[in-house]
C-alpha cells in the first residue's frame, strides 16, 4: 500500500533568515526560513549538534573482511562536509559468531576493524561533525553459508527449520547472555574509540526485534509470551550497555513496527502496548529513541483516540518524554523498500520539499530528522535544503547504492 507524499507547504520559497552555527565548521549561515527549525542546534551527550539532520544508518557492504576501508572513511567525511549534524554509521556487527548476515559488512570488534572505525571517527571529528555507530546483530536474518564462519546458522528467539534443516537455532540462556555482553562490549569500545554515542539496532526484524515480535518469538520462558517478557531481552541489553559506558554517553535505541519481510507488521497494536515496550527501555537507560518508519508523516494508530493523526515518532515522544529521531522518505517521493537491493531495474525517487518535516519538528512531534537515501545520491543534500535549493538536489536512483563517495 502506497500513501501519497504530503502536499508541499505553501512557503517553500527561499526566504533567507540567519541562524547561528547552521553547519559544522562554517559558523553562521543564511537559512531558508521554511526549514529553519531543522537548522537549530541540539544538545547530545557531551556535545551540541550543529543541526537536527541525522544521517540514517545504511548498510553499504564495502568493508571486506569486516574492516572499514579508506573509501568508507571518505564516505562518512563527505557526508559531514555536506552539513549533516549527526551521522549514524551503517549497521556494524557485535562480537558474536552469528551477528552478521551479509557480505562485506563492517565488524565492530577485532583490532583491524576497530582501527578502521577509529579513522572514521577522527575524520568526522576533524570536519566538526558527530558520529555514532549502529551496533547490530542480525538474528534470524542470518543463514548458514554467510561470512565470517559459513558453518554458523542464524540465532533467534525460536528455531527456524527450512527443508528439514535448522537454519536458525533457538537461543539458550547462555546465548542470550553472550549477545547481551557483546552489545555492552561494543558500546564500551565505541566510547573508547571516541564515538559520540551508540545506537542499538532494535528494528527491522533483527535480533532485538525478533524477540519483540510474537511471530518470531514463540518462547515459553521469561523472554517469551507477554509483551513484558518479549521486551526483556532489549531491556537487559540497554541495562548492560548503560553500565558499560559513561552516564553522559548517549544511548540511541532504534525500533520499528515494520519488518523487511512484512511492511505491515506491528510489535505494538495500540499506543498502550507501545508504552509497555518503550517505558521499560527508557527506564533502563535509553536517551534517544530512533523511530524507523517508511514514511515519517503517517498516523501510527489511526483508530486510537477516535482517529489520531499522530505519528509513531510523536507517540514515542509523548509516551517516553525522551528526544526522538523521525525518519522515512524525508525529501523523497517514494517509500523505502527492502526489495530495492535486489531490483536491478533503474528507478528514481524524486526530491521533494522538507518544509512539512520542519513544521512537524517545530510542532514538537520529534527532535531530530533522519535522512537516508537522499544523502546517498547527494551528499550536499543538507546544504541545498538549508539554502532553499531543493531543485538542485540529485535524485536518488539505484546506482547510488553502488558508489560510496560521490
Ligand atoms: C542502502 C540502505 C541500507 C540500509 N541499511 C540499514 C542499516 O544498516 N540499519 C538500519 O537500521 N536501517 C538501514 N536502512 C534503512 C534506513 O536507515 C532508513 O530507515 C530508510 O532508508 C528510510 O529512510 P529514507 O527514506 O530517508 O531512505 C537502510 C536503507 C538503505 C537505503
Amino acid at each position: 500500500m502506497d500513501t501519497a507524499t504530503p502536499a508541499p507547504a505553501a512557503n517553500s520559497g527561499a526566504t533567507p533568515v540567519t541562524t547561528p552555527a547552521a553547519q559544522p565548521g562554517t559558523g553562521a549561515h543564511p537559512v531558508n526560513a521554511a526549514v529553519a527549525p531543522l537548522f537549530q542546534p541540539f544538545a547530545f551527550g557531551r556535545h551540541t549538534l550543529a543541526n537536527r539532520l541525522v544521517m540514517a544508518p545504511m548498510t553499504r557492504n564495502k568493508s571486506p573482511g569486516g574492516v572499514p576501508t579508506d573509501d568508507v572513511v571518505a564516505y562518512y567525511r563527505r557526508r559531514v562536509r555536506g552539513g549533516v549534524g549527526l551521522l549514524i554509521t551503517e549497521g556494524t556487527t557485535i562480537n558474536h559468531p552469528a551477528a552478521n548476515g551479509y557480505p562485506q559488512v563492517p565488524a565492530f570488534h577485532g583490532e583491524a576493524a576497530l582501527a578502521g572505525w577509529k579513522r572514521v571517527v577522527d575524520a568526522v571529528h576533524a570536519e566538526g561533525g558527530r558520529i555514532i555507530p549502529q551496533l547490530w546483530h542480525v538474528g534470524i536474518a542470518r543463514r548458514p553459508g554467510v561470512e565470517p564462519d559459513p558453518g554458523v546458522p542464524g540465532y533467534g528467539p525460536s528455531a527456524i527449520v527450512a527443508d528439514g534443516v535448522e537454519v536458525v537455532r533457538a537461543m539458550t540462556q547462555a546465548d542470550i547472555d553472550a549477545v547481551i555482553a557483546a552489545f555492552a562490549q561494543a558500546a564500551a569500545d565505541a566510547e573508547r574509540l571516541g564515538f559520540d554515542g551508540a545506537e542499538l539496532h532494535g528494528a527491522h526484524g533483527y535480533i532485538i526485534d525478533d524477540f519483540f515480535w510474537e511471530q518470531t518469538n514463540r518462547r515459553t520462558d521469561a523472554y517469551g509470551g507477554s509483551l513484558e517478557n518479549r521486551t526483556r531481552f532489549a531491556v537487559e541489553i540497554v541495562r548492560a550497555v548503560r553500565a558499560a559506558v559513561s552516564p553522559d554517553f548517549p544511548i540511541v535505541f532504534r525500533f520499528s513496527q515494520w519488518k523487511g519481510v512484512d511492511y505491515n507488521a506491528r510489535i505494538a497494536q495500540t499506543p498502550e502496548e507501545l508504552g509497555r515496550i518503550l517505558t521499560p527501555l527508557a527506564g533502563a537507560g535509553v536517551d534517544v529513541f530512533h523511530v524507523s518508519t517508511r514514511r515519517y508523516w503517517e498516523p501510527a494508530f489511526p483508530d486510537a483516540d477516535g482517529g489520531s493523526p499522530d505519528t509513531l515518532a510523536a507517540w514515542t515522544k509523548r509516551l517516553t518524554g525522551k528526544p526522538v529521531i523521525a525518519v522515512g522518505s524525508v525529501g523523497l517521493d517514494g517509500a523505502f523498500k527492502v526489495g530495492m537491493f535486489a531490483n536491478r531495474d533503474a528507478f528514481e525517487v524524486k526530491p521533494t520539499d522538507v518544509d512539512q518535516a520542519a513544521q512537524a519538528l517545530a510542532r514538537g512531534d520529534f527532535d531530530l530528522l533522519g535522512v537516508g537515501r537522499a544523502l546517498l545520491s547527494d551528499p550536499d543534500w543538507a546544504i541545498k535544503v538549508r539554502d532553499g535549493r531543493v531543485g538542485e538536489v540529485i535524485p536518488f536512483d539505484r546506482a547510488a547504492l553502488d558508489r560510496l563517495v560521490v
